[in-house]
């Protein structure tokens, strides 16, 4: 037998081979530096016994179908029409990668490893000799934890993305799958497996993200005799007929410290390993997106004083959104032409990028490059470019074009760089606002051979992943962008939950966050500056409104909370988000703490009036126990009148241990629903 263990910090995963494909035999919290790795692939033996066969299949990191395999294998492939059930031999290993092959099949597979900060990214490819059809290729197959009832993955639709699924680990397979080509509102490709009874703050848990935008499969596959293992891959039906294949990375992080060990591992793989970032040493700046405040009503004189509203209110990047090309009034035609409109731009762009200049903000412009309208001198001319059947069902009255086609990719790059080469702009908001006839790999990586392509050539301009809101966020798409439009929906109150379970991924760096219209565009609700300033600076802060709707005092609230959120972005936007264990289910909270531990904000959110009279005490996470430190409730001057007691936290700055934050917590002052409580802290 042989062995090799990946560390990382905060986890170790043992993989050994008998001269088969290797198997996972460990994957959890760090083991000891001179751990017995025999001793290891030992204690993992299992015993049979009646009613199985006579030795337990392996799940290795590619579960081979045969030998009475009752679970999902890790290949299924066809070749000249009929199944094929390979039977791999090791050939070699070094830790970093593993080959085995089947030479009868003529089959190679080979499994990568790489240690990236705490995480450990995985994938696996496979060459065939001749010519097969795969309908799945998992990355390396982990096993699931056995101490653990639950798996939590997530689901979600427009202006309602990263909604957190519970689902019981039972015999059989629970299986996601992403069918409509991307990502998706529904289904991202993230999922979390908690030992029983651990919360955001403790216990031991493992996660799993796939990078890849085109649509994955996760099978969480527990066999009759009780051993369980986890699958990602390609979206079932994504793969061709070909000799090569790959699956995306998979990155793996495992914890002591709850659901945040996790999400703190993937916030700073994202942030410090995997993004490419425009300009790395240059502050977040403040956005403005156009959307909500003209929509695709395009004028100069307007835009002009919009910008200047924005810019004293604190924006430093102004965007223009839809409508600039073509003959878009509206959305059911031009997409495809990216020519500007000289009806509404008579004199181009810019004359507002100058504007914009002047008043010291950056220019950013939307493009929805991968799709197409009917109504365009593109699909006039090229009707064959088009993806899908002459007759589909059009989303938003739009369809798909053919990424993988190099003339499409081409097209779309001369469109792009021509407005790129002559404006200076800095920053793409790049949309898809429909799903896939069909989910299909080659459209996956015909989008990131363009993008790869204009971030060579500009690599000045940033790139923000949207898909109506969240549709399409996830590790493969953010190897080629810097930010990504988490939802559609500015509703506060949304947002303040959407952003707290997106945390389990993403940093705050990346995170997309606008304070909306005071009517609330996709909701209707209505909801206090105070809190719509707040929740959006919680993450990349932006605003999203006609700024000339403000009164006074809500312009005076923006200003501020907008200086506060400039004034601490150097060390919040390489924070940690932690999650707060809420002992009241109707405040949702979480702690962003400094790479250095020296200070920390807290942000409760009230989304719910709440079942008792006075709110339970909020403990803290991840501080120094024999620590003291200087707590503020920043935002006190908001405690209402039916706050009717003079408790400290509201008279002025405390002074309490780490231990005394972390166990006996803080305790704030009642509040209304939709509102947020702001409290700092600093390590004296
Ligand atoms: C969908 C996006 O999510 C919105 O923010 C906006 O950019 C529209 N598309 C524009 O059509």
């Amino acid at each position: 037998m042989q062995s090799w263990r990946i560390d990382a910090p905060g986890q170790t995963l043992v993989l050994a081979s008998d001269g088969r494909t290797p198997v996972a035999v460990y994957w959890g919290p760090s083991l000891p530096e001179d751990q017995d790795l025999g001793a290891i692939c030992d204690a993992a033996k299992r015993d049979v016994t009646g009613g199985m066969i006579d030795s337990l299949p392996e799940l290795s990191l590619c579960p081979e179908e045969g030998d009475s395999f009752q679970g999902q294998p890790g290949i299924k492939a066809y070749r000249d029409g009929a199944p094929m059930y390979p039977r791999f031999a090791f050939v070699s290993g070094n830790g970093g990668e593993f080959v085995c092959r089947d030479a009868e099949l003529g089959l190679t597979l080979t499994f990568r490893f790489e240690v990236q900060g705490a995480v450990i990214a995985a994938s696996t490819s496979l060459t065939s000799d001749r010519e097969i059809t795969l309908h799945h290729l998992a990355a390396p197959a982990m096993p699931g934890p056995q101490f653990a009832d639950e798996i939590l993955d997530f689901s979600g639709r427009w202006i309602g993305e990263f909604q957190m699924e519970r689902a019981p680990w039972r015999v059989g397979t629970h299986m996601r799958e992403a069918r409509g080509g991307r990502s998706g509102h529904e289904t991202p490709p993230i999922a979390y497996f908690p030992e029983t009874g651990a919360t955001s703050t403790r216990g031991i848990v493992f996660a799993m993200h796939y990078g890849w935008s085109g649509g994955h499969v996760m099978y969480a596959d527990e066999q009759p005799d009780g051993r369980r293992q986890i699958q990602f891959g390609h979206a079932t039906g994504t793969r061709a007929a070909g000799t090569e294949f790959e699956t995306g990375t998979l990155y793996l992080a495992a914890s002591e410290t709850g659901l945040n060990g996790c999400a703190v591992a993937f916030q700073r793989h994202l942030r410090d390993a995997l993004i490419t970032w425009p300009h790395p040493d240059r502050p977040r700046p403040v956005h403005y997106n156009c959307w909500e405040a003209i929509y695709f009503d395009h004028d100069f004189a307007e835009l002009a004083a919009i910008a200047d509203r924005a810019a004293a209110l604190g924006a430093e990047r102004f965007v223009l959104d839809d409508g600039w090309f073509g003959k878009r009034d509206d959305d059911t035609s031009s997409l495809g032409d990216w020519d500007i409109d000289p009806r509404k731009w008579p004199d181009g762009l810019t004359p507002l990028i100058d504007h914009v200049q002047a008043l010291g903000m950056v220019f950013g412009l939307w493009f929805e490059p991968e799709m197409v309208n009917m109504d365009s001198d593109l699909a006039r001319a090229h009707p064959d470019w088009i993806l899908g059947r002459a007759d589909q069902v059009e989303g938003r009255q739009q369809r798909v074009l053919d990424l993988s086609n190099p003339e499409v990719r081409s097209y779309l790059y001369d469109k792009i760089a021509a407005v790129l080469s002559t404006h200076d702009i800095d920053y793409i908001k790049w949309d898809h606002n429909r799903l896939l006839p069909v989910a299909d790999a080659a459209q996956g990586d015909g989008i990131y051979a363009l993008l790869a392509r204009l971030r060579a050539d500009f690599p000045q301009v940033e790139i923000e992943s949207c898909a109506s809101g969240g549709g399409r966020i996830d590790a493969g798409i953010l190897q080629h962008t810097q930010r990504v439009w988490l939802s559609d929906s500015n509703d506060a109150l949304e947002r303040l939950r959407i952003q707290h379970d997106a945390a389990l991924m993403l940093p705050a760096a990346v995170t997309g966050s606008h304070v909306g219209p005071r009517h609330c565009h996709t909701s209707g609700r209505v909801h206090d500056i105070r809190f719509r300033a707040w929740v959006a600076a919680q993450r990349h802060m932006g605003f999203e409104m006609d700024p000339r709707e403000l009164t006074d005092d809500e312009a005076e609230v923006l200003t501020r909370v907008t200086a506060w959120w400039k004034a601490n972005r150097d060390w919040r936007m390489g924070a940690d988000i932690l999650r707060l264990d809420s002992a009241d289910p109707s405040v949702i909270a979480e702690q962003q703490l400094a790479a250095d531990g020296t200070q920390f904000v807290v942000f409760a959110g009230k989304a719910a009036s709440g079942k008792q009279n006075m709110p339970r005490p909020l403990r803290l996470t991840a501080l120094e126990a024999e620590a003291r430190y200087k707590v503020a409730l920043i935002n006190r001057d908001e405690a209402n009148h039916l706050s009717r007691i003079s408790i400290p936290l509201k008279e002025g700055p405390m002074v309490l241990t780490g231990q005394q934050l972390m166990q006996q917590g803080l305790i704030l002052p009642w509040s209304f629903p939709d509102r947020l409580w702001v409290v700092e802290g600093t390590k004296i």
